[in-house]
């Protein structure tokens, strides 16, 4: 899809679509006042007619509106000229691109771009516009025998703003690109269920994404693995007939020999527990545990795209959680890559154990910071639900910093606590320290598990158990947190 950027609305624009705006109270947009007059206030006549009021989300499709030159108009309500915010903006937005997914419209001018919101400039606007067409566009239909939608795709989109502001509007756009590159990435590499997405395939991805786009990758072998004592990762590989694979890629965008941020990726290719098995209801949704990787991978390639200059090192431990004659049982004990040993109480929190030892890996690029995410609890979709990503970090500098790369990209992420009390529960009559402690705080426990191997640097940890993927009739990967990760990358890079 491609995206450009014009200064007010020309009368005449020639264009599949015109997508203007109504307020409540029937009020015009600047766009939909500029069809009205060209029209001779058809608009006003058409909504007299009680069409369309201007809530919030509610469209209306015109044809061949006499004198505008655009084949299509779309009115889209705004709500309250006044309540304008994120939120609102966001769901007019995609109910444009709703509404414009079932006409032919193969190119559309956007003139939303123009609405005030609070707090918000043209660069957000012009951001959440391209990432939202372009999750309209997203389509997994790789593995249907036929393609599930032949309706004709949009091509272009042209965004309208002020004068003033379209230098702003373009930086963005080319952002927001590659940005949402990143995403239909990590979306793909998510949907695809575990006897495609292997840890074998996701090497080969990132030796492939490497190749394109000039990074240097190196793939980890078991025994690559055995000789660096990762004792923990390997623990629960040893489940899977699937050979397991730790992934490195290097993107060197910065100075020569500048320190790295390093990201670092859950990659459970499918999580079924393990020995301590989990439940079948919904199970299927266990393939979405690479999550974590799959949002690593979007980053760097939405990175790449942006030629960013920085230095970055990206970490992918990855296998399968699989039960078996030669799977890890409740009380193995294991050595890390660390030398701190741990009791498995149960296999099912495997997550943290492929992660201590990828934390440990990373120490050896004295990493400026490090980021991890993993969709590591189902408490912390309890805590936080579907919404917020929960954010956990050793430096509450690097914390906020997160938090307001989340805020910049609308891909938000909360702060919760990793005080010292919490690390009370993590206590083994056997081991250095036991996998899991107590139901209560989970998310939390989890997350000091994890502090016990990040003391060498600033580290921060995403659990995006609740925004990685979504269930029921929408099932399918969000993309998340590649946005939040490209801003605190970009930055970081300025
Ligand atoms: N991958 C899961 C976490 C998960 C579960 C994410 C459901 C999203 C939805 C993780 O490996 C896991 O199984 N965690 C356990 C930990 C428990 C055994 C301490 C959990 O959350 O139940
Ligand atoms: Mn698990
Ligand atoms: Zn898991």
């Amino acid at each position: 899809m491609e995206f450009s950027v014009i200064s007010g609305m020309k009368g005449k624009q020639r264009t599949g679509c015109l997508v203007v705006g109504v307020f409540e109270g029937r009020k015009l947009s600047p766009a939909a006042q500029a069809v009205d007059a060209a029209s001779g206030k058809y608009l006003s006549e058409v909504l007299k007619s009680g069409d369309l009021e201007g809530s919030l989300g509610k469209t209306l499709l015109l044809h061949k509106v006499n004198k505008v030159s655009a084949e299509r108009v779309l009115l889209v309500g705004l709500g309250k000229e006044r309540d304008v915010n994120e939120s609102a903006f966001r769901a007019a937005l995609s109910s444009a691109v709703k509404a414009l997914k079932g006409t032919g419209a193969t190119d559309v001018t956007f003139t939303l771009t123009e609405v005030v919101v609070k707090k918000r400039d043209i660069g957000w606007k012009a951001e959440q516009a391209v990432l939202c067409f372009m999750e309209g566009a997203y389509r997994f239909d790789q593995l249907k025998s036929k393609p599930g939608d032949t309706r004709r795709p949009l091509k272009s989109v042209t965004l309208v703003t002020d004068k003033g502001e379209v230098a702003r509007a373009e930086t963005a756009v080319e952002r927001a690109a590659a940005i949402g590159e990143g995403v239909s990435l990590a979306k793909d590499l998510g949907n695809l269920p575990g006897n495609h997405c292997t840890p074998t395939y996701l090497a080969q991805q990132a030796v492939e994404l490497g190749k394109r786009h000039g990074f240097k990758v190196t793939v980890l072998e078991r025994k690559d693995c055995e000789k660096l004592g990762m004792g923990c990762f390997l623990a629960v590989a040893q489940g899977s007939h699937q050979p397991p694979k730790f992934i490195v890629m290097e993107y060197h965008g910065g100075k020569k020999n500048a320190p790295p941020v390093a990201l670092v990726g859950k990659g459970i290719t499918f999580d079924t527990g393990g020995i301590s098995i989990k439940p079948a209801a919904e199970m299927d949704e266990m393939k979405y545990d690479m999550g974590g990787a799959a949002s690593v991978f979007g980053a760097m390639k939405a990175i790449a795209l942006m030629k960013l200059p920085l230095n970055v090192v990206a970490v992918v431990p990855s296998t399968e959680n699989m039960p078996g004659g030669n799977a890890i049982k409740p009380g193995d004990i294991v050595t890390t890559m660390s030398g701190q040993t741990v009791e498995i109480l149960n296999t099912d929190a495997e997550g943290r154990l492929i992660l201590c030892d990828a934390l440990t890996y990373v120490e050896k690029y004295k990493p400026t910071a490090v980021v991890e995410m993993s969709t590591l609890t189902g408490a912390m979709v309890i805590a936080l639900g579907h919404v917020a990503t929960g954010l956990f970090a050793n430096s509450d500098e690097l914390a906020a910093e997160l938090i307001r790369a989340g805020d910049k990209a609308w891909d938000r992420a909360w702060h919760m606590p990793l005080w010292d009390d919490y690390q009370e529960g993590l206590k083994s009559n056997f081991a250095d320290i036991p996998n899991i402690a107590g139901r209560a705080g989970g998310a939390i426990t989890a997350a000091c598990f994890l502090s016990r191997f990040t003391k060498a640097y600033p580290w921060a940890h995403l659990d995006i158990a609740g925004t990685a993927w979504k269930s029921g009739a929408e099932k399918g990967a969000t993309g998340r947190p590649v946005g939040l990760l490209s801003h605190f990358l970009v930055s970081r890079a300025a």
